[in-house]
């Protein structure tokens, strides 16, 4: 779909997404927009702002400026709007509290707005298999599936997107890409925050709900799930759904971090775990019988998010008869630095053959001279566009709760000191992804 004319609406505009997120990805849009269509931002909520007012919040250009606008509610929005000029589309933002995202969605029915708008919701999208279900009954209620854009932020940054384009366009991966050759896959998200001002939110939730369920499952499709016979977003997502659906968790362990129950607004003697290790299988043809790690965690020693896929070893032949030559691997560095590395056992100059662990690495600083853009940026980008490919459907959300459905807030939670990520559950062998740190920045 061409860009077009565009009225965008954030509903809950005086928040905190709005503020850090929204406005400055949208002035940096329209600063690139090069005649390709036009837009208004239009801000909306209960506080009452004049249009002055509401743009004095942000650091924006003049130019985006005279393009944003505020208007105060839900009622006479749509009247608003048509003052503003004729839009081919109007895309609302759910920047709002996520236990009013169905009612909201009947209030803009109910004053009229139709097949001409888009909704983008964000995360959490319910926080069980009945909540997420409830909530996409009340949604397509109003509105059709193709009409929703469910937002899962890590689906946009350009590391992720080159998962498949790394699986699906180099021949020299393709063929070893399934359990005959991988050992296991290991996912990790670290972080070094703890939850901040945000135990309204997350002692209710924890890291399964806040980063399993969503990202980290998001991930785990996209290295794993079959070649879509096109990019087209539907194809894509049956792909993930499939992953989805052979998925089998086995076990998923809990800590909390030590100093957690002090922090502001987390409820005295919470179970709320802020790390998880999950072991899960893929029961399909491609993946049966290798293992999955999962590991997640706030207020850890080091911010890192990666992929690791563990080769078999080789027979005991030539050069390992003792054992000694490391297993490939394969690293995707998600964040902070973005690149792929692959380790090699290389010979070590000099008399004998002994053998060493080197890496070839492609880092994303080094390869290309362009920024990376936010997140944000391209996901408002491909809404307005009705680009679906980075959007998650209601059969993902469902599917991905399903399966976590029977490990969320069971069984003990441990404690960990912060800063120092609680000891591996398993009898595994672990990549070390600190090893990795330091390549590609
Ligand atoms: P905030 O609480 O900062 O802002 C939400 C806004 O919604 C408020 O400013 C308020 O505006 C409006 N609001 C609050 N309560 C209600 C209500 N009962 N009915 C209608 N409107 C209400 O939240 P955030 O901006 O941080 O988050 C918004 C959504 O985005 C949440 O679902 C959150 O989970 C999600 N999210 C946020 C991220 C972030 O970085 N902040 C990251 C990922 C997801 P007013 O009072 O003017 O109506
Ligand atoms: C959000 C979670 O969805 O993702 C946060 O709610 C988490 O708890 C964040 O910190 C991580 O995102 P990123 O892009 O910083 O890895």
């Amino acid at each position: 779909m061409p860009f077009g004319n565009t009225a965008i609406v954030i509903l809950g505009a005086s928040g905190d997404l709005a503020q850090r997120k929204l406005i400055p990805a949208l002035n940096l849009i329209h600063g690139r927009l090069d005649g390709e269509g036009s837009f208004v931002v239009i801000g909306s909520g209960r506080t009452a702002f004049t249009d002055t007012a509401f743009r004095r919040r942000f650091d924006i250009s003049p130019e985006f400026s005279k393009r944003l606008f505020y208007h105060r509610g839900i009622p006479g929005l749509k009247d608003f709007i048509a003052e503003k000029g004729s839009f081919d589309r109007v895309v609302f933002f759910m920047a709002l509290p996520p236990k009013v995202y169905g009612s909201t969605a009947g209030e803009l029915a109910a004053v009229g707005f139709g097949s001409e708008a888009t909704l983008i919701i964000e995360k959490p999208f319910g926080s069980d298999l009945e909540s997420a279900m409830k909530l996409d009954r009340e949604l397509s209620g109003h509105f059709n599936e193709s009409q929703i854009f469910r937002i899962d932020h890590y689906l946009a940054k350009e590391a992720v997107q080159n998962i498949l384009v790394f699986r699906f366009a180099n021949a020299l991966f393709y063929p070893v890409w399934n359990s005959r050759y991988i050992e296991s896959i290991q996912i990790n998200a670290f972080e070094t925050e703890g939850i901040g001002e945000r135990a309204g939110y997350f002692d209710q939730a924890g890291i399964v709900r806040d980063m399993v369920q969503n990202h980290l499952m998001q991930l785990l499709c996209l290295i794993t799930m079959e070649a879509p016979v096109s990019l087209d977003a539907e194809e894509i997502r049956a792909q993930k759904i499939s992953v989805l659906k052979a998925v089998e968790i086995h076990d998923c362990a809990r800590w909390q971090y030590e100093g957690y129950r002090e922090e502001k607004g987390v409820a005295p003697g919470s179970t709320t775990e802020t790390y998880a290790m999950l072991k899960l299988s893929i029961n399909n043809f491609r993946w049966a019988g290798m293992p999955v790690y999962i590991r997640t965690g706030k207020a850890l020693d080091r911010r890192g998010t990666e992929i690791g896929a563990r080769f078999k070893r080789l027979p005991k032949l030539l050069f390992n008869r003792d054992g000694t030559i490391p297993p490939n691997r394969a690293i995707f560095k998600i964040q902070p630095a973005e690149g792929i590395i692959i380790d090699l056992a290389t010979k070590i100059p000099g008399a004998g053959i002994d053998i060493a662990t080197t890496n070839m690495a492609f880092c994303y600083r080094d390869s290309f001279a362009q920024e990376i853009p936010e997140a944000y940026q391209r996901l408002l980008l491909d809404a307005i566009k009705g680009d679906r490919t980075l959007f998650v459907s209601a059969e993902e959300t469902e599917m991905s709760w399903r399966k976590l459905e029977p490990f969320l807030d069971a069984g003990e939670v441990r404690t960990y000191r912060r800063g120092k990520p609680p000891a591996p559950e398993w009898e595994v062998d672990w990549i070390d992804f600190d090893m990795y740190k330091d390549i590609c920045g």
